[in-house]
């Protein structure tokens, strides 16, 4: 077994460790002079939620505080109450008065969610594991609160036809949606693809996203939690609440494949996939590699491939390849090459991504003009959901199979106690449901 306690991370980069949240709080108490409410309202102060205080919650509530001098956070939901306290004072020691969560306003259990929508904010937002995503979205839009939603959407077909639903009635009342697949909101990567999408590599041919990674620490667990607690502490390695690392993580790289081809829906979908390098103990039920194949109609084809293996070595770069040119694209290097007939390299700006989404969210609130991710939200949330079906049943699925999917891995019950645990899938085994 190649398990080296060293080489497992918790999140690559992208949670907000103490030196990231010093300096992000930092540059936060920096205002600037904001234009009255637009379709929102008339107040100076936007009252924003936080659903899910974990890492990313965290990271998200301090850059919604940073993105608008009237943004005040005044309510919190988690499920557990240890996780809210800690995030809570840590926004409170840095952030002041501009967080304002009195005990009347920090709420756990399984209902947080609805009762932060009703507490009175104007934004919501959602950060807790993906499982719970369909239903907190269907909820805050029902409320008419606008929405920071992170990524991914679901983790199963009938979670996604929900958040499709959902993304609808957002658009229909003028909700401003803006997703957590935060590179469509990064400087480098947005020039790179319109580059691509204007012709600098001729017409796209085939796409390979990677998203090699190490393991996800998974937490100690103590005694006292039941097996559902255990598992939603643990979320990272039980399928039905992450959805798999190729739904929960790998998604990103998958997203790429989509704007490369500029939401162009896949015919079919073939994936192979296993379960060779995890411990058996504490690591749930996911697999730790991913290897998908997206066939198109007219006749390119894409592939993503994804892994979690301790000692293996970090790659997460996009190979976009066209009839005149290869584009390479790595936001972490960072690349962001055309190679071929019109060669070009990006040199322009690169704000922090994750700031820019709660920048524009809420400028989008200040001029009542609503941001909409929700197509593209959907389609590669879908992508992901529909390799890993792939990849566990064995079976090669057409876009309509894989969407009409009946799979729902919500867990029989929500009350803290036992729940059984579904085996590790086996291709050509595990039925297509
Ligand atoms: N865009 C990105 O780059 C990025 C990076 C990290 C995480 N994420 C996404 O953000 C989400 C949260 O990830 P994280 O890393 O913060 O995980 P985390 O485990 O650190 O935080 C999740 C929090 O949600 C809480 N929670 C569990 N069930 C809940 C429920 N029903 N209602 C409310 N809260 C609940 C947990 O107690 C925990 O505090 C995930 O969907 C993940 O995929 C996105």
């Amino acid at each position: 077994m190649s398990y080296n306690e060293k080489d497992v991370v918790r999140r690559p980069g992208l949670g907000l460790g103490r030196r990231e949240f010093l300096k992000v709080a930092a540059a936060g108490a920096a205002t600037a002079a904001f234009p009255a409410w637009g379709a929102a309202g008339g107040a100076d102060r936007i009252r924003v939620g936080l659903i899910g205080c974990g890492g990313r919650g965290t990271g998200a509530a301090v850059q919604a505080i940073r993105a608008d001098p009237g943004v005040v956070i005044t309510a919190m939901g988690d499920l557990f109450e240890d996780r809210l306290d800690s995030s809570l004072s840590r926004l409170k020691e840095h952030f002041g008065d501009r967080v304002e969560v009195g005990d009347d306003r920090r709420f756990t259990g399984f209902d947080n969610h609805q009762r932060v929508i009703d507490s009175g904010v104007d934004v919501v937002l959602l950060c807790a594991p993906s499982h719970f995503r369909p239903a907190h979205l269907a909820a805050a839009v029902a409320a008419g609160k606008h929405i920071f939603c992170e990524k991914p959407m679901a983790v199963d077909a009938p979670g996604l036809r929900s958040v499709i639903a959902s993304a609808e009635a957002a658009r229909m009342k003028q909700l401003s949606l803006v997703s957590g697949f935060c590179w469509r909101y990064s400087s480098p990567e947005r020039a790179t693809f319109a580059k691509v999408h204007e012709g600098a590599i001729g017409d796209v041919r085939a796409v390979h996203t990677t998203y090699h990674a190490a393991p996800i620490r998974p937490p100690e667990r103590k005694p006292e939690w039941s097996e559902l607690e255990w598992q939603i502490r643990n979320w990272w390695h039980y399928n039905w609440a992450s959805g798999d690392h190729i739904v929960e993580q790998a998604c990103h790289s998958v997203d790429k494949i989509n704007w490369a081809m500029r939401g162009k829906v896949p015919a079919r979908v073939t994936a192979l996939g296993g379960r060779q390098a995890r411990p058996p103990e504490r690591f749930g039920n996911v697999y730790d590699n991913f290897s998908v194949i997206y066939e198109y109609e007219t006749g390119e084809r894409c592939f993503h491939t994804c892994r979690q293996v301790a000692n293996t070595p970090f790659d997460n770069t996009d190979y976009i390849i066209g009839a005149k040119g290869t584009c390479f694209v790595n936001g972490w290097a960072p690349t962001h090459r055309i190679e071929g007939e019109t060669p070009s390299e990006y040199e322009g700006d690169r704000p922090n991504m994750y700031q820019v989404e709660h920048d524009e969210l809420f400028a989008s609130i200040r001029s009542g003009k609503p941001i909409d991710d929700g197509e593209l939200m959907t389609l590669s949330t879908m992508m992901s959901i529909a390799g890993r079906m792939a990849a566990y049943t064995g079976q090669t699925l057409t876009w309509e199979q894989a969407m009409n999917s009946k799979e729902d891995l919500t867990p029989e019950h929500y009350e803290f106690g036992d729940i059984e645990t579904a085996p590790v899938p086996v291709p050509g085994v595990t039925p297509f449901r």
